[in-house]
């Protein structure tokens, strides 16, 4: 299991631990996480899943595609340098801790 802290753009946080292998968007569902939907199931195709990762996480994820940096450009929230898709991100044991900001909207 690997902790994830899901912070809300009011600065509630929400703590759930996650399967390692899992990706983030299926954990925040699967955990019930207001601020994900997921409408394309994970395929990099809706950026419904977009979170802006904490800082000092983002080095320790592997670096997107060019399908996710695409698919960023379309999300409804504005894009930051921290902004990925979670249904991109599976959970690792180097992810322990991760930290991750919902972004306002998702639609
Ligand atoms: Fe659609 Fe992530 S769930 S892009």
């Amino acid at each position: 299991m690997t902790s994830v802290t899901f912070r809300s753009h009011d600065g509630s946080t929400v703590q759930v631990n996650g399967e390692l292998g899992v990706s983030l968007m299926q954990t925040a569902l699967s955990n019930g996480i207001d601020g994900i939907v997921g409408e394309c199931g994970g395929s990099a195709m809706c950026a419904t899943c977009h979170v802006y990762v904490d800082e000092a996480f983002v080095n320790l994820l592997p670096p997107m595609n060019d399908v996710e940096n695409e698919m960023l450009e379309c999300t409804v929230s504005t894009r930051r340098a921290s902004s990925r898709l979670s249904c991109q991100i599976r959970l690792s044991r180097e992810l322990e801790g991760l930290v991750v900001e919902l972004p306002e909207t998702q639609a």
